[in-house]
């Protein structure tokens, strides 16, 4: 009998230099440097130069690199008229994930073996990402698109293609905070998706394309979203050791709880929610920030023991609703900073490249009879 890791967990799928994670310890590091240093002193510009070229930019190295993403920010008109054509009711994930696919057919990387290509897919898919979600956001209520502004940095610039407004400089700053903690987490379900599709030499577009997919789900990338309605169906302080005792009463997963890795408390979402308390200074009553810390009490006493505590995706909503942000948007900006590592590791993967192409352990019958349409019966099994 050969062995078999439900999951692949524990299972070593590549080897990188990228980012590394203690869940012991809650230590994760971006290129060695621990991500408590890259919050208090980087921007989200510096981690992903840091990302893609393994060392913090020079001065001179990240004056370019923000000028190419500057020139690339806009997008072309055929691709706002596709995010136009989309139903206003989808999901922002599934507008995006369209949009870096047809990205693909305007600008195509199909040499993954150049390192031109490869630079200016990385821009372009960094610079223009923002311009989507914010597109999309935007034309579903019928709203104008609002095109960038270069006299803005990446971040403030996000908040001025969502709300035609520069905003206050300390959200600006603690919303690229945030995208610097969501940039890379080694080998999770998005990163590796993408680097199964990197591993066949698909081009830059199409491994972020099916990365995007995969972080939808509210197992991953999902769940900060999935947090956000829960702790509004929660609804008071009051409500949270009856609605717990519920949740793991019927074996249910409470949203941002639980990690593959860490079985501490996720050193990001320590940052997250010092952020989200600097913004909630008054600590309403039952504001989402107040019940989320009852939650957290309250599953410490009945999960704690089993090393199941706050995920980044459990504070980083928080945040988000505090600035004004649909919750749907939540996982599409994840998805924005993630990007980063993603590409890191899909450039990684070019250059050691395997295909992969694991293996399975076939559990049907063998040598069954091709019957008569007349003799068949319907089938019972489930999809
Ligand atoms: N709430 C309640 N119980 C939980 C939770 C949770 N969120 N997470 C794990 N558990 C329990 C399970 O019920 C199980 O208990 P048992 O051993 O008594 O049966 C045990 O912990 C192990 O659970 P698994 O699902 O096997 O753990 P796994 O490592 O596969 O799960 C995962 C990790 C998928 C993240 C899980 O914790 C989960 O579903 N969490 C909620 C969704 C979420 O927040 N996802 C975001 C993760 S971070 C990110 O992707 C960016």
């Amino acid at each position: 009998m050969r062995d078999f890791f439900p999951g692949l967990a524990g299972v070593v799928a590549t080897k990188s230099n990228i980012s590394s994670v203690d869940g012991q310890q809650g230590i994760l590091e971006y290129r060695g440097i621990r991500i408590e240093e890259l919050a208090a002193h980087g921007t989200f510009m510096e981690t992903a130069y840091l990302l893609l070229f393994d060392e913090l930019p020079t001065s001179s190295a990240l004056r370019q690199f923000e000028e190419d993403l500057l020139i690339h920010r806009r997008i072309k008109y055929r691709i706002t008229d596709l995010i136009k054509c989309l139903p206003e009711s989808g999901h922002p994930m599934d507008a995006i994930q369209a949009a870096v696919a047809a990205l693909g057919m305007f600008y195509p990387a199909t040499n993954v073996r150049d390192p031109e290509a490869r630079y200016w897919a990385a821009i372009r898919l960094l610079a223009k990402l923002p311009t989507m979600v914010a597109a999309f956001a935007r034309l579903r209520h019928g709203d104008d698109q609002i095109q960038p502004n270069d006299n803005l940095s990446y971040s403030e610039n996000f908040f001025y293609m969502l709300f035609e407004q520069k905003p206050d400089p300390a959200i600006a700053k603690m919303f690229d905070t945030s995208l610097i903690l969501h940039a890379e987490h080694t080998m999770n379900a998005s990163t590796f998706s993408g680097l199964v599709t990197a591993s066949t030499l698909a081009d830059p577009y199409t491994v972020i394309s099916s990365a995007i997919g995969t972080l939808k789900g509210p197992l991953h990338g999902g769940a900060n979203e999935a947090v956000i309605h829960m702790l509004r169906a929660i609804g008071s302080v009051e409500q949270v050791a009856s609605f717990l005792d519920q949740k793991i009463e019927a074996k249910e997963k409470v949203m941002g709880f639980g990690h593959r890795v860490y079985k501490v408390k996720d050193p990001r979402a320590l940052i997250l929610q010092e952020l989200a308390q600097h913004m909630d200074k008054d600590q309403k009553p039952n504001s989402l920030l107040t019940i989320a810390r009852a939650v957290e009490q309250e599953m410490e006493q009945r999960v704690g023991h089993k090393g199941i505590r706050p995920n980044v995706d459990f504070y980083s909503g928080i945040i988000y609703h505090q600035m004004g942000i649909e919750t749907d948007m939540f996982t599409p900006i994840f998805a924005m900073s993630r990007v980063a590592g993603w590409l890191a590791h899909c450039f990684e993967q070019y250059q050691h490249n395997h295909l992969f192409r694991p293996d399975q352990i076939y559990e049907g019958p063998h040598n069954r009879p091709y019957e008569s349409i007349e003799s068949r019966k319907p089938s019972t099994s489930a999809i």
